[in-house]
Formats: structure tokens, C-alpha cells, sequence
């Protein structure tokens, strides 16, 4: 029996071929005098394969009736040079079957479609170019996190999804619960008794798996985990998902310099990746998605990044003389505009912000010693980049027992809760760092899409979750 050939593979082929079997989805039909072009896709590669379908095979007009685009169809033909320009090969069909018809419904037809209207049919939007494409991309830079880390003898580790302390402290979580919310149980102060939930506590979805991370870092010494993370926060913009992937790299006896490095060779890695793998991609984004995405991308692989304290930030955008709809001062958060004008005007660069103020920070950073002014900041790095903002998010922990204690103190967290967290300092505690870059956005600057719903199979946000 004949095996199959992905179209990749065909349009590689090296040299003609008698037999051939390609299946997958009609993109287009066209018919001359005596014969059809059918462009068949199968998702592995951009660009479809021309199929010849001529008049002399059986049957051959209720085939054609029944080849409307988005049919399936399994195709048995010779692989031959093709008289066409734009591609090497294509297949004259020996034998040509419709699997499964698509009837004049099919939403997918030639003219293009607004990304507002392939949300509404995701589970039909893989077979556009543009999410091919997409997907495709994501697949690969998938691999090549595991492939840098792997190399770099980090561990891969999966820490929990549902768990019962909140890493970031933001209160923004979604909580996982069996009691019946129309009959709950209620301790004497008329508290939710969650001593009687599934877990006898109270729990929810992780916001990060940094913490957990961080305890087998303590043992393995170079760890990184990467799966879905959960955020309740009620954020309608282009770079906020409700559920999405996060990487979490995590390494004992590495300092923060240590781990805004990690962070740049972890960018670059996966950038070259991409140019390398997913090249015809990258392409056509750089042609139908953002004209400027091939230059951007060589420029960042070509140029170290930038890094600035958070008060030296502070300065540069106040001395920017531009009109922000957030002024800001020294203890503000970076607002969005703040961190695009440092990127893409300011350093005109991928850049790393250090040493927050210890206010806005959560409460496992590491304490810097004040400033001159008697400010206190600690040892957090954001990585800023043209186009998005923020990608990655990480810090040193702080790793003495008696700050980390007063910390927590400071965030009005019960130790006990956190007392598994505690105890790394109080055995053999290590100077400790790490970072989490937000997959979905490392997808956007790969790709130059605009909006982390495009990125993402099925997006989650405030109001959708629809599939
Ligand atoms: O800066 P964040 O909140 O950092 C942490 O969660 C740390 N515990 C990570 C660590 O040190 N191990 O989140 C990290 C990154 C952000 O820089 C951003 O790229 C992404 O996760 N991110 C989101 N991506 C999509 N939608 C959201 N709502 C996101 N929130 C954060
Ligand atoms: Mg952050």
C-alpha cells in the first residue's frame, strides 16, 4: 500500500515520481476545457499542492460537483515538473476520491476574511493561510524552548495546576471548588467553611508555577516548567489572555545578571529558531502581517539588549517631553505606554528594566539595600520589546529567611501557608533566580500578529470561551 506524503515533503521531493498519495483540504478549484486544478493543503507547509485532474478519469464530473472548497480528498496520482510557474512539482491524478464534501456554507471562500470573523469560527480558522501559519509557528517555538533549556541541562518540571498559594499576590485567581454555591457551608463567623471543599482548603487555578519551580530548583539546581497559567484579572487588551502558557526557568546560584542574560540568549534562541524552521511562515507574515517584521527580527539578533534601572527609566521619561495619559514618578508602575516609548523610541531596542520599587513588586524578590535617597527596590527585571511591551517578568528570589519572613509580613501573607516555601530558606538556602516569559506574547513578536487571541488555539478572555 501506497503511504502518504505531506505536501512539505512533495514540494521537497528530489526527483519526479510515479506514485504519490497526498490528502487533505480543497483550497481552490479551477476548471479548463479538459481538466481541473484542484489546490489541496494539508496544513504542513504554506503553500498548497496543484493537483491536475483530468476528464478522462471516471466519473470525473460528479467529482468536480462534489470538489468544492473546504472538501477532503485523498489523491493518488504522478509527481511531475510542473508546466506553471510558482512551484517546482505538482500531481496529475490517477486516482481522486472526495472523503468529505463541505456544502456552499463553508465560511472559509476565497476572499479574505477579517480576524473578528475567524474568531467566531476558530475551530475553522486553522485552515487559513494566516493561522496555518500561526500554528505552525507556535508548534515549532514550542520544541525549541525545550530544545534550549534541554541543552543547558535545565530539568523539565511540571508543577500543579491547581494549588493553594497565590505567587504574584494579586488576588487575580480563578478558584477551583466542588461546593455547591447555591448551598455553601459556613463556619461560626459566616466565613465559606472551605475546610469542606474537595481539597479542605481553599484552592484555584495557578497564576505561575514559579513557586513550586523554585523548590526543585533547590535540588536539581537548573529547572524550568511550561504550561497553561490562569489570570482572573478583567483586562480587555490585545496582550492579556485569561488562560495562557507561561515558561518558567528557575536556577539555583544564579544572580539576577545571571538571569537577565538566560532571559536574552532565550529570546534570541527561540528568533533564530524561527528564521531557521519556519522561514516560508515568517514570510508571509512579513508580506501580509507586518511589513517591517523581517528587519525587526535581524535587528534584535544582531544587537545586544539594552538595560536600564527602573529609575533610570523614570528619568528618561520624564525628561521624554512627551504628554502621558499617566504621568509618572518614582514608585509608579510602568503603564503601557511608558514601557513602548523605551522600547521602540527611547533604546529603539529590546530592553531589561531592573529594581522596581520594592512596593509594586511581589513579596519573594529579593531586597536591594536603599538607594541614596532611602529608596527601597528589589531585584526584578522586566523585558521590554517593540510592539508589545512587557514579554518577560522575572527577578532573584530573595533567599534569606528573616527578610523573606518580613516580606511576607509586609504583603500580609500567613507564613504558615507558606511554610513548604519558607523551609528552602531554612535548609541549605542558595542565591536563586528566574523568569517567566508569556508564550503568547513571545508569538506575537515572532510573528508580528497584534493580538494574543490570533496566537492562541482558543482564546480565553473576560466575557469568551467559546469552543
Ligand atoms: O510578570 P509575571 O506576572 O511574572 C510571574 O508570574 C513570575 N512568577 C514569573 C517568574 O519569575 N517565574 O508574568 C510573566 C509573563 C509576563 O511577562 C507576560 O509575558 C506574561 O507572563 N503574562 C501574560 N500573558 C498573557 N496574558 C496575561 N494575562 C499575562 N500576564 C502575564
Ligand atoms: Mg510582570
Amino acid at each position: 500500500m501506497l503511504t502518504r506524503t505531506l505536501v512539505k515533503d512533495a514540494h521537497n521531493a528530489p526527483a519526479a515520481a510515479d506514485a504519490i498519495l497526498l490528502q487533505g483540504w480543497i483550497r481552490t478549484r479551477r476548471d479548463a476545457k479538459t481538466f481541473s486544478f484542484v489546490e489541496l493543503n494539508d496544513g504542513s507547509c504554506l503553500k498548497g499542492m496543484q493537483v491536475i485532474v483530468n476528464d478522462s478519469l471516471p466519473d470525473y464530473a460528479e467529482l468536480m460537483r462534489r470538489s468544492t472548497t473546504g472538501a477532503s480528498v485523498s489523491v493518488r496520482g504522478k509527481l511531475v515538473p510542473s508546466q506553471g510557474a510558482g512551484q517546482k512539482w505538482e500531481v496529475v491524478a490517477e486516482k481522486y476520491a472526495v472523503l468529505g464534501e463541505a456544502d456552499a456554507s463553508y465560511p472559509l471562500q476565497k476572499k479574505g476574511h477579517s480576524l473578528e470573523f475567524l474568531r467566531e469560527i476558530a475551530h475553522l480558522r486553522p485552515r487559513t493561510n494566516l493561522f496555518g501559519a500561526v500554528f505552525r509557528v507556535r508548534s515549532r517555538m514550542a520544541y525549541a524552548i525545550h530544545q534550549f533549556f534541554q541543552e543547558r541541562d535545565f530539568l523539565y518540571v511540571h508543577t500543579p495546576i491547581i494549588t493553594a498559594s497565590d505567587c504574584e499576590g494579586a488576588g487575580e485567581m480563578f478558584g477551583v471548588s466542588t461546593l455547591d454555591p447555591l448551598n455553601l457551608p459556613r463556619d461560626a463567623e459566616g466565613n465559606i467553611d472551605y475546610a469542606q471543599d474537595f481539597f479542605g482548603k481553599k484552592t484555584s487555578l495557578t497564576v505561575s508555577g514559579q513557586l513550586e519551580g523554585e523548590t526543585f530548583a533547590c535540588a536539581l539546581s537548573s529547572i524550568y516548567t511550561f504550561g497553561p497559567t490562569f489570570r482572573a484579572e478583567n483586562s480587555h487588551t490585545s496582550r492579556h489572555a485569561s488562560e495562557f502558557w507561561m515558561v518558567e526557568p528557575e536556577a539555583a546560584f544564579l544572580d539576577l545578571e545571571g538571569d537577565m542574560q538566560l532571559a536574552e540568549d532565550f529570546v534570541k534562541h527561540l528568533i533564530r529558531d524561527a528564521r531557521e524552521h519556519c522561514a516560508a511562515d515568517l514570510e508571509f507574515f512579513g508580506k501580509f502581517v507586518d511589513k517591517e517584521l523581517s528587519a525587526r527580527l535581524d535587528f534584535v539578533l544582531e544587537r545586544p539588549f539594552q538595560r536600564c534601572s527602573y529609575t533610570e527609566a523614570i528619568d528618561i521619561l520624564q525628561a521624554a517631553g512627551k504628554k502621558w495619559e499617566k504621568n509618572v514618578a518614582w514608585g509608579d508602575n510602568l503603564q503601557s505606554e511608558h514601557e513602548r516609548y523605551l522600547s521602540e523610541e527611547h533604546f529603539k531596542c529590546p530592553v531589561t528594566v531592573y529594581n522596581y520599587p520594592r512596593s509594586l513588586k511581589p513579596f519573594y524578590m529579593k531586597v536591594n539595600a536603599p538607594d541614596a535617597a532611602g529608596r527601597e527596590t528589589v531585584r526584578a527585571m522586566d523585558l521590554l520589546v517593540p510592539g508589545i511591551g512587557e514579554i518577560i517578568g522575572g527577578s532573584q528570589r530573595e533567599e534569606n529567611l528573616e527578610v523573606l519572613r518580613e516580606n511576607m509580613r509586609h504583603h500580609n501573607l500567613n507564613e504558615q501557608d507558606y511554610s513548604w516555601y519558607v523551609d528552602l530558606r531554612r535548609y541549605g538556602s542558595v542565591p536563586h533566580a528566574g523568569f517567566g516569559l508569556g508564550f503568547e506574547r513571545m508569538l506575537m513578536f515572532v510573528t508580528g500578529v497584534a493580538n494574543i487571541r490570533d496566537v492562541i488555539p482558543f482564546a480565553r478572555t473576560p466575557g469568551n470561551a467559546a469552543f
